[in-house]
């Protein structure tokens, strides 16, 4: 039997829709969080998505992983409606999503995280009735999978509490990578983390994206967008402001318009927010 592990499911063409949310709206009481939010992924992408405080960046990826409900707006995968109620139901269908305070249990080895929730187990009645894990296998197979990241990690079986905090980021986000069959969110991954370790999850970014999963990155740090964006979607005030590129667009020209100093192409203003 094979697991969701070595299940890939062949990717579109590049450039093909694969994730799309519309008029995405989502109020906390008086607090409008979203207010009519677009968004749009395409195959082969690293899409960051931009914005002051408040802009309601980490409310609309919450909508697209299953962890909030909206109130109302629609999301489309690969062009069919989808209603999550829960995180379950979209890494069921191919989201895996990597949240800005680490989830990795310090105490367990980096090959029991990297199945956390998923664990292989032994094949027949050992693993059927006794639900007894196949420790060797998930070692080997974490071990392969962290070779094909060119993601490089102390032994597989050391404890994750022993490994610097962009090393532990790394596991998160290749934990997403693995599993994930359609595309990973990412919200502020290298926000605890020095030069050096947000560039080792930089590239694994870039490696993912090359291996055929589109990216969504949540950041605020502008150089770490323009280093690793094809496309970048402006935020402000609840809704998609505008949507450029690193090559369209400078830092500061990105800034003015999350700031509302110049004005994006899609507006946001006089819609009662
Ligand atoms: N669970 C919540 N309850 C009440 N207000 C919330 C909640 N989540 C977000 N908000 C509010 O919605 C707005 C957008 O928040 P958020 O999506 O976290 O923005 P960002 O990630 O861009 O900083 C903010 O004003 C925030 O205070
Ligand atoms: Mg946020």
């Amino acid at each position: 039997m094979s697991t969701d592990f070595t299940t890939k499911v062949t990717l579109p063409p590049k450039g093909t829709v694969v994730l799309e949310a519309r008029g995405i709206t989502k109020r906390y009481g008086q607090v409008t969080a979203l207010d009519h939010a677009n968004l749009d992924l395409k195959a082969g992408e690293v899409l960051a998505v931009v914005g002051d405080n408040g802009a309601g960046k980490s409310t609309l990826i919450k909508v697209l992983c299953g962890a909030v409900v909206p109130d109302e707006g629609e999301v489309l995968l690969d062009g069919k409606p989808v209603h999550f109620r829960s995180p379950l139901e979209a890494r069921k269908l191919g989201i895996e999503t990597v949240y800005q305070d680490l989830a990795v249990a310090p105490a367990l080895d980096i090959a029991t995280n990297l199945f956390l929730g998923r664990e292989l187990r032994h094949k027949g009645p050992l693993g059927t009735w006794f639900r007894l894990l196949d420790k060797n296998r998930m070692r080997r197979e974490a071990q392969h999978e962290m070779d094909e990241l060119k993601f490089h990690l102390p032994a597989i079986d050391s404890a994750v509490e022993k490994l610097s905090g962009g090393q532990r980021q790394g596991v998160a986000v290749a934990r997403a990578a693995i599993f994930a069959r359609r595309l990973v969110i990412m919200d502020e991954p290298t926000a605890a983390l020095g030069v050096r370790e947000s560039g080792q999850v930089l590239n694994l970014i870039r490696t993912i994206r090359d291996r055929g999963l589109p990216v969504i990155l949540i950041s605020h740090d502008m150089p770490h967008v323009f280093e690793v964006a094809d496309r970048i979607q402006i935020m402000r005030l609840g809704r998609r402001a505008a949507v450029t590129t690193p090559q369209k667009n400078t830092m500061s020209e990105v800034v003015a318009i999350m700031t509302g100093a110049a004005r994006g192409d899609e507006p946001v203003e006089g819609n009662g927010g």
